[in-house]
């Protein structure tokens, strides 16, 4: 793993990208773009690698042309005055112009076509609807046709489109799931689309890649794609979530909950549903990750969290409660049992 990811590196300086794609392929790097695992995906990489290829020969023809005319031409003893002049040479002028006009119809033809098929939104009722919104710094995702909403973790099904809408709720964010497509920006006050299919059931990390303040880095997430019948009953378990707590504890963090989070989380299905600054918590205690993909979904991290958020994400939104270790057991006990 070790000397892999130096030889990536090494390759990556040297621009050597055909041999970093082929590390990147047997390394398994989780945001590799040279790993496509959709049609969206490995056709950008296939242009990716149409160009690559391209601007490979067009840089060997010009060193050897270079090299050659260095050679030949270079000044012998001798020598008096100036070599033969070819300005205005008809036929060293027609090549020089045809030649870049054929390169870029290679490139355009291509580029063109797979620019507008990505652009088309998956037509059909087939197509998974979601809109993303991104918040500094979290994610938002809501299902208009099945009435949720989660947040950090985007759950998909498998070999289905996915058709997305994409905005944000303060300032330029860009969504960005290297597996599975490039690159799309949330603008506020604004709607861009993008689809987006994951071939295989698995989990895809994503992070936002447009710098939106302090925390840009951390702003993270996943792609979760189940199995059809799997995320269907991830669906239903949203729709109708686990939320009456089972000990006195959680029992005592719902109380908390309702003092302290409840302005600005929601949790469907319990009477805290208008908090709609902060990330919906519905099912929370299922997903694999916390603080927006920053650490794994522990008992021990949502301490980290509850205790001081912005000792953990720098300049988290969510304020410090100062909340006493009696006061944390119990949230823990209760947002860890929301499934
Ligand atoms: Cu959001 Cu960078």
């Amino acid at each position: 793993m070790r000397s892999r990811w130096r030889g990536w590196r090494l390759a990556a300086r040297l621009g050597w990208v055909p041999l970093a794609s082929g590390l990147a392929a047997c390394g398994r790097l989780p945001q590799s773009t040279f790993d496509p695992a959709g049609p969206v995906a490995a056709s950008q990489l296939r242009l990716l690698n149409l160009s690559m290829w391209i601007m490979i020969a067009v840089f060997a023809i010009v060193a050897a042309i270079l090299t050659y005319v260095v050679v030949r031409f270079r000044e012998r003893p001798g020598q008096q005055g100036l070599p033969p002049q070819v300005e205005g040479n008809h036929r060293l002028e027609v090549l020089w112009t045809a030649g870049p006009i054929l390169v870029l119809a290679l490139l355009a033809v291509p580029t063109v076509r797979d620019v507008f098929a990505l652009a088309r939104t998956p037509e059909g009722g087939d197509a998974l609807r979601v809109r993303v919104v991104g918040h500094q710094w979290w994610w938002e995702f809501q299902y208009p046709d099945l009435g949720i909403v989660t947040a950090n973790e985007l759950v998909i099904p498998a070999g289905r489109k996915v058709s997305l809408t994409l905005t944000s709720a303060d300032v330029i964010h860009s969504f960005w799931v290297p597996r599975l497509a490039g690159k799309m920006d949330l603008v506020p006050g604004r709607e861009n689309s993008m689809w987006i299919q994951a071939d295989e059931p698995g989990t895809y990390s994503g992070q936002c890649a447009e710098f939106c303040g302090t925390s840009h880095a951390n702003m993270r997430f996943l792609v979760v794609a189940r199995p059809a019948a799997e995320f269907d009953a991830w669906v239903k378990g949203q729709q109708n979530p686990v939320v009456e707590p089972q000990t006195d504890l959680a029992r005592r963090g719902q109380e908390i909950f309702g003092q302290k989070c409840v302005a600005c989380h929601a949790i469907r299905g319990t009477p805290f549903t208008k908090g709609a600054v902060g990330p919906n918590l519905t099912g929370v205690g299922s997903r694999q990750t916390i603080a927006a993909g920053m650490l794994p979904n522990t008992d021990e991290n949502l301490r980290r969290w509850l205790d001081n958020p912005s000792a953990v994400k720098p300049n988290a939104k969510m304020p410090d409660y100062n909340l006493n270790e009696q006061e944390i057991d119990a949230l823990i006990a209760y947002l860890r049992g929301l499934k």
